[in-house]
């Protein structure tokens, strides 16, 4: 194995490499050898400028995550930079690909930086619960001004090189494909020029009025909905404006410290690491993917719309089919009109609009057209008839190796594949709405999809910046699974006296995106209705059923599309009202059932939801629809409005304790034990005394 940084002359001019594969991430022993290599560029009298450079394809992706929370080993990242500042000779940094958190900050330590003009530079410590605890709250705003400094540090969005340019964060920006030439000629530029040091950290303080430092703190406080670490991290920030550099790094490394310390910052590492165990399936070691490069969508309603801007945007070639032209005709406006509003968010320009609407989609009604497709996602109407006829059809025209996925929310995909002759090429892609902006993805793999196109649908995702999770066929999958049930919780505690209003309210103070009747509004009604009536024949006496919101459905009140649902939505406003007809209709439903209405705290609605959640979830991992419990985490967060800085149900309960949630099951149970009947594997892993987290290790 290669020494983790080395040291090599080029000339006068020493090159400092740092080699810690896959990001240079800024592990111990990357720290010990970057210190030892300022230590001895400052003693070798044949070297005049140091060059830091990072091996592969990355200059530095920041401090290693992996060591939070444990002991530190010196030497700080801290005192790496310091030491690089003080050094007595010029250091440039060498900056190409990424340089993200502490890889930025060492960056700034340095005297002079040089960039790939696609290279990305960015301080996303707040992601992770954290801020830039190496200097970066205090550098940073010493090279490019408090505000720019306090958009990139409190957003934790990078910015690319040419903007850095600007901003003056770097001082050159090179295009060609090798950094280290490049630096390694701008070194001895500065060598022939008598080799002057500046030092970010003798830079005067930043300025800012207080009119700046207020408007960015209500900002901030209004953005924030109980996340902590970008508050923190402005108000370190702040402190650059007060400090010479030394205090402000002790002020700095005191607020670090703090958020260190906290449950978010546990959650949020959780969730980074949830993110990339997801796409890790042990069926897959050594499977490649297949070539993906047209792609066909059938049906362009919400969904298939939304699929097909999405895999556009991304770059394939997509031929969506209608059921007839005029339909087809209406999915193409559609199309047109995402990508206006893409346009106005930044995210393409009209060259690139007028490109896929001319060359890249083509829209029709002929099932033909998709003889040359890869990959075929059907989107038609939920009805096993209709997709059934679909399968029929695609397996006649799909070519010989194609893929053929189907989107449907909660249809069985093993007797939909059953219509195909090609049931191992068949495999379920679900979708969110909208589909060009969620990032989630259910893989559902049913009982013949071979290994090949799971793999295709894993890098897919990855193509269309989406997460994959795995799911198995279940009614729901993962997460509508979950949904049903902890919308059951909820719809109890509505017929037991607490108000849809207030288990909308108390959840979105937990830190949820949107209560559950907010979300039903969103979704409308009839999605809810038609999944109880799927469900009726499955019924079972005990369950307690939600007659009232049948009854809303009945009255037309189908959510924001009719402008009353749960809520009202008076003059197309997309801010629910709350209804006190609404609450008039459940209090007769109460009484025709004889229930007598109690009260319930926001602290026993969320303790009930969450646990509702836990149970099913539970469940699901105990009989292998998800592979592992981060995977339901996963799922929750970017599908659900789960709050990321809880790390989501499992990490939860992980660190409520197992036992903690089985009480609370028991306990609900003495009321109603049908509903509430704790799922095997809990009491299992509370006998055991283990955490959920135990079985994302094994996997
Ligand atoms: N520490 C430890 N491991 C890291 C890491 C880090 N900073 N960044 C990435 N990794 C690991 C990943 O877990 C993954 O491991 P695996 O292969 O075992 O699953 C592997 O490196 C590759 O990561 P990605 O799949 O994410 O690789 P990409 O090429 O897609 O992305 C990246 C590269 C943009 C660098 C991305 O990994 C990333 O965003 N990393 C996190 C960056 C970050 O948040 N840095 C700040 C850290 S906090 C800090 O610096 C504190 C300081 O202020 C004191
Ligand atoms: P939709 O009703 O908006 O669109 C369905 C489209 O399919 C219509 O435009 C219709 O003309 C077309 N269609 C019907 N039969 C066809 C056929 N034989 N050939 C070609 N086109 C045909 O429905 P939506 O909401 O887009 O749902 C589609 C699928 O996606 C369903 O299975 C649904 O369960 C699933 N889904 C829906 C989500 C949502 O939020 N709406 C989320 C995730 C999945």
């Amino acid at each position: 194995m290669s020494e983790p940084v080395s040291y090599e002359h080029d000339q006068r001019i020493v090159v400092i490499t740092i080699n810690n594969p896959p990001v240079n991430a800024l592990s111990r022993h990357v720290r010990g050898g970057l210190f030892d290599a300022i230590q001895q560029f400052n003693a070798d009298d044949a070297a005049d400028v140091a060059v830091i450079v990072g091996g592969g394809r990355l200059f530095i992706g920041g401090a290693d995550i992996s060591e939070f929370g444990k002991p530190l080993v010196s030497p700080s990242l801290p005192e790496v930079i310091s030491a690089i500042e003080r050094c007595e000779k010029p250091v440039v940094a060498a900056i190409h690909g990424t340089a993200l958190g502490g890889g930025l900050e060492v960056a700034m330590g340095a005297h002079y930086r040089i960039a790939q003009t696609d290279t990305k530079l960015g301080l996303p410590e707040v992601k992770l619960g954290l801020l830039p605890g190496a200097g970066g709250t205090q550098r940073l705003p010493r090279l490019i001004g408090v505000d720019q400094a306090l958009s990139m540090i409190s957003s934790g969005a990078p910015i690319v090189a040419t903007r850095a340019l600007e901003l003056g964060l770097v001082d050159r920006v090179e295009s060609g494909p090798d950094i280290r030439p490049a630096a390694v000629a701008f070194a001895q530029e500065i060598q022939a020029q008598g080799g002057a040091i500046r030092r970010t950290g003798e830079l005067p303080r930043p300025e800012a009025s207080a009119e700046l430092i207020q408007q960015w703190r209500t900002r901030l406080e209004k953005s924030a909905r109980g996340e902590v670490a970008a508050l923190s991290a402005m108000a370190s920030v702040e402190a650059a404006t007060r400090m010479d550099i030394g205090d402000g790094l002790v002020e700095e490394r005191r607020l670090f410290q703090a958020l260190m310390d906290t449950p978010q910052r546990a959650s949020l590492i959780h969730a980074f690491f949830a993110e990339r165990r997801v796409s890790k399936l042990p069926e897959l070691r050594d499977i490649k993917a297949q070539p993906i490069a047209h792609i066909g969508v059938i049906g362009g309603g919400t969904m298939g719309a939304g699929i097909a801007t999405s895999a556009v945007l991304n770059g394939f070639v997509v031929t969506l089919v209608e059921r007839d032209q005029a339909s087809a005709d209406k999915a193409r406006n559609t199309i047109a009109g995402n990508l206006a509003a893409g346009i106005k968010r930044g995210k393409l320009n009209d060259a690139q609009r007028d490109q896929i609407l001319e060359h890249q989609l083509s829209t029709v009604s002929e099932y033909e057209a998709l003889q040359d497709a890869d990959l075929i996602i059907e989107a038609v109407f939920e009805s096993m008839e209709v997709k059934k006829a679909v399968f029929e059809a695609l397996d006649r025209v799909a070519k010989l190796g194609a893929i053929l996925a189907t989107n449907t929310s909660y249809l069985n995909i093993d007797e939909i594949a059953a219509m195909t002759k090609r049931p191992e090429a068949v495999l379920g892609l679900h979708f969110f709405s909208p589909a060009h902006v969620m990032k989630l993805l259910e893989v559902v793999v049913a009982d013949k999809t071979s290994p090949e196109v799971v793999s295709t649908a894993f890098s897919l995702a990855k193509r269309l910046g989406k997460i994959a999770v795995r799911s198995g066929v279940c009614d729901g999958f993962i997460g509508n699974r979950m949904l049903v049930h902890y919308r059951a919780a909820a719809d109890h505690m509505v017929l037991d006296g607490a108000s849809p209003y207030q288990i909308d309210k108390a959840l979105k103070a937990y830190g949820f995106a949107m209560g559950p009747y907010a979300v039903g509004d969103l979704a409308g009604l009839d999605i809810g209705y038609a999944t109880r009536q799927r469900k009726a024949p499955d019924r079972h006496p005990r369950d307690r059923y939600p007659a009232w919101a049948d009854e809303l459905y009945h009255l037309g009140r189908l959510g924001q599309k009719t402008g009353k649902g749960y809520y009202l939505y008076p003059e197309g406003s997309r801010q629910g009202v709350e209804d006190p007809e609404v609450d008039a209709l459940i209090e007769q439903t109460r009484k025709s059932l004889g229930i007598e209405r109690r009260t319930f705290t926001d602290e026993e609605i969320v303790r009930r939801y969450i646990t509702a959640m836990v149970n099913e979830a539970a469940r699901i991992v105990d009989e292998g629809i998800a592979l592992r419990p981060s995977d339901i985490d996963v799922v929750l967060l970017s599908g659900y409005g789960f709050p990321r800085w809880r790390g989501g149900p499992m990490h939860v309960a992980d660190q409520l304790g197992l036992d903690t949630i089985l009480a609370n099951i028991m306990e609900f149970a003495e009321e109603d034990d049908h509903f509430w009947q704790p799922a095997p594997l809990l009491k299992t892993l509370v006998d055991q005394k283990r955490k959920f987290a135990s079985l994302d290790l094994s996997t």
